[in-house]
C-alpha cells in the first residue's frame, strides 16, 4: 500500500471550476446523523485533511439545522484562501419533528437561505453553492436564475446541484454555467449512471459523488443498523436493517477479495472504484467521503492511488444491480424518481 501521508493530486472542478484536491471532505456526520461525534477528534481530520490537499470541504445548511456550517466556520476562516467552501439550500425543516423534510426552490427562499449559511459560515462568499434538492413544482429556469444573481452579487462563486437528472442538468447550464453536480455514487448506488454522467461529461461538469463509501456499509465497519444509535439516520435507509441488510452484507465479499490482493481496505477499493467508473464516463469526479477520524482520512486519500484492474472491475460490476432496498426511505426527492 502507498504512503498514507502523502498529499493527493489537483483537478479543476468542471469547466472553469476551481481547482481542489480529488478528494474532498463530507462534514456531513460532523454534526447529525451518523450518532454522537467527538469534535477534538473532527477537528483533527480537517486539519489532518488539508496537510494532504483535501480542499474541497462539504456541508450544508440542513445538516444539524445549521450547526455544521457553524462547527466548520473557525476551521474555514483560518484557512480561508486554501479551501474550497461548498454549501448547499433547498432541504427545509422543522425544529419539532426531526425527520419532516421539504423541498424549497423559490427565489426569495434561496435569497433568504444565502444569507444565513454566509452569516454561519462567517464567510463574504461560498465557493460552491449547490441546490441541495429539486421542486418540480418551481421552474428550473427561476431557481438557477437566482442562483446566478447570487454569483452576479459576489455571494457565491460557482454553482451546483444535487440529485439532478441528465435533462435537468442541461436545462440548468442553459440559464447558467453549473461546475458540479452532487449526487449518491457508489458501488451499491448507480442510478447517475442512467442518465446524469452522459450530461455532466458533454458539459463539461463535474461529478461530485456524496455517499461514495455507502454510508459506511462498504467499509465494514457496521453490519446492520441494529449495530447504530438510535438516532442514526441510516435506521430509516431500507438497505441496512432486516433481511435487506443480511443481503448486502454478503455482498461486501467480493470487495474484500480485491481489498487483500491490494493489501488496501473495502473502503479504499470503494474509493478507488468511484474514480475509475468516472474515466470510463469520461467526467472529472472529486468523491466526498464523510470521515470525523483523521487516521480514516489518510486512509481514504491514499485510495486515489490504488488502480484497479479490468478482472477487478468485472467482479465489482454486479454489486449495484444487486442491492436489496432503496437508498432512501422515501426516494421520491431524488433524481432517481424523475428518470
Ligand atoms: N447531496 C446530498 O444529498 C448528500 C447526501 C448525503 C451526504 N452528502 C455529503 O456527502 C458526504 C459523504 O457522504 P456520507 O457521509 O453520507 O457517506 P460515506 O462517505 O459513504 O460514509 C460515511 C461513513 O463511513 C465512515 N467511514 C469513513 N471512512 C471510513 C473508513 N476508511 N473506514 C471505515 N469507515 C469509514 C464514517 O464514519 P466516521 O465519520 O466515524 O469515520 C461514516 O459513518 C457527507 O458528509 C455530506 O457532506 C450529501
Amino acid at each position: 500500500m502507498s504512503d498514507n501521508n502523502e498529499p493527493i493530486a489537483k483537478v479543476t472542478l468542471g469547466t472553469g471550476g476551481p481547482l481542489v484536491g480529488v478528494q474532498g471532505l463530507g462534514c456531513m456526520g460532523m454534526s447529525e446523523f451518523y450518532g454522537p461525534t467527538d469534535e477534538a477528534a473532527a477537528r483533527a481530520a480537517l486539519d489532518a485533511a488539508l496537510d494532504l490537499g483535501v480542499t474541497l470541504l462539504d456541508t450544508a445548511d440542513v445538516y444539524g439545522m445549521g450547526a455544521n456550517e457553524e462547527f466548520i466556520a473557525p476551521f474555514v476562516r483560518e484557512h480561508r484562501d486554501e479551501i474550497t467552501l461548498a454549501t448547499k439550500f433547498g432541504i427545509a425543516r422543522k425544529a419539532d419533528d426531526t425527520r419532516y423534510r421539504g423541498v424549497r426552490n423559490d427565489p426569495e427562499y434561496i435569497r433568504h437561505a444565502v444569507d444565513g449559511s454566509l452569516r454561519r459560515l462567517g464567510v463574504d462568499v461560498i465557493d460552491l453553492y449547490y441546490m441541495h434538492r429539486r421542486d418540480p413544482a418551481v421552474p428550473l429556469a427561476e431557481s438557477v436564475g437566482a442562483m446566478a444573481e447570487l454569483a452576479r452579487a459576489g455571494k457565491v462563486r460557482h454553482l451546483g446541484l444535487s440529485e439532478v437528472t441528465g435533462a435537468e442538468l442541461r436545462e440548468a447550464h442553459a440559464v447558467h454555467p453549473i461546475a458540479a453536480v452532487q449526487s449518491e455514487w457508489s458501488l451499491f448506488s448507480r442510478d447517475v449512471e442512467i442518465s446524469l454522467t452522459g450530461a455532466a461529461a458533454e458539459l463539461g461538469v463535474a461529478l461530485v459523488p456524496y455517499s461514495p463509501l455507502g454510508r459506511g456499509f462498504l467499509t465494514g465497519s457496521f453490519q446492520d443498523a441494529s449495530q447504530l444509535s438510535a438516532d442514526d439516520f441510516r435506521q430509516y435507509q431500507p438497505r441496512f436493517s432486516g433481511e435487506n441488510a443480511k443481503r448486502n452484507l454478503d455482498l461486501l465479499e467480493p470487495l474484500r477479495r480485491v481489498a487483500e490482493a491490494h493489501g488496501a481496505t473495502p473502503a479504499q477499493i470503494a474509493l478507488a472504484w468511484v474514480q475509475q467508473r468516472a474515466q470510463v464516463h469520461g467526467l472529472t469526479v472529486v468523491p466526498i467521503p464523510g470521515t470525523r477520524k483523521a487516521e480514516r482520512l489518510r486512509e481514504n486519500t491514499a485510495a486515489t492511488r490504488i488502480v484497479l484492474d479490468e478482472a477487478e472491475l468485472g467482479r465489482l460490476e454486479p454489486l449495484a444491480g444487486q442491492v436489496a432496498g432503496d437508498r432512501y426511505p422515501d426516494m421520491s426527492s431524488t433524481s432517481a424518481a424523475r428518470e
